[in-house]
């Protein structure tokens, strides 16, 4: 696992943007993987900016980490949505190849094994962008989520559910469930960058890279990845060892 510590979260969202951008130059079928939440928003900002340079998305794909179960495309809160507002409207993907898990769907359970055959089929994902929850969780893969699962519905720690009260009016909004990538759908992304920053998540990072492999911090599992960085800014970065 490499660890690249930038300044702020501005250089964080630079450096992350110029991986996804030189993955694109070597591959315009790039299948990319997207997160969600507060951390990807400077990147997909960046990614915006280059766009409108000339960065070409029309031959990418992307696959999103997961969705909020009962949450329709519409909802604000959705990852539908936000993805939406945040990149896919202002870029020239095609809509008909962003791929998220859809939340309404009555059988989650077929939900999940439709996505694990629509990554397949677009013959797996070549870069996967993660954030990491105050907990370690990854997606929404919370602590003890199985090393060996694929995309299913989960349950939300209540932690997890706290620190996305933000994006909803009010707390008993937030769903209790998800419809998440598993660990080993993570895992199985040819190369992962993991995006941290901000002092409430210098735990998190530390144990990831430090602490053992447990499915107890879901993202120490990364240690194992053949081709993972992690990108995060001086104070996420605050508890590892001065090297
Ligand atoms: C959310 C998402 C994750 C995200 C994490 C961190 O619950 N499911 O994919 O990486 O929590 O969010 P943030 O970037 O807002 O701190």
């Amino acid at each position: 696992m490499r660890v690249k510590i930038v300044k702020d979260y501005k250089a964080i969202s630079e450096a992350a943007a110029d991986v996804v951008e030189a993955a694109l130059k070597g591959k315009p079928d790039l299948v990319l993987g997207l997160a969600t939440g507060s951390t990807p928003l400077g990147m997909y900002e960046e990614l915006i900016k280059r766009h409108q340079g000339g960065m070409d998305f029309s031959k990418a794909t992307t696959f999103n980490l997961d969705e909020y179960f009962g949450l329709s495309s519409d909802h604000q809160a959705s990852y539908h949505y936000y993805m939406e507002e945040q990149l896919f409207r202002h870029i020239n993907i095609d809509p008909a190849n962003t791929y998220i898990p859809n939340g309404i769907n009555p059988d989650p359970m077929e939900e999940c094994k439709n996505y694990e055959t629509q990554m397949k089929t677009a013959g797996g994902i070549d870069l996967q962008i993660l954030g990491i929850g105050t907990n370690g969780h990854i997606g929404f893969n919370e602590p003890g989520a199985p090393f060996g699962g694929t995309t299913s519905l989960v349950d939300l720690a209540q932690e997890t559910v706290n620190a996305n009260a933000r994006f909803f009016q009010k707390l008993d909004e937030v769903p209790r469930q998800a419809i998440s990538m598993g660990i080993k759908s993570i895992m199985n992304c040819a190369e992962i960058v993991l995006l941290a920053n901000g002092a409430h998540k210098a735990d998190a990072v530390s144990q990831a890279l430090l602490g053992p492999v447990t499915e107890k911090l879901p993202a120490s599992v990364l240690q194992l990845h053949p081709n993972c960085l992690f990108i995060i800014d001086e104070a996420a970065a605050a508890k590892l060892p001065i090297t």
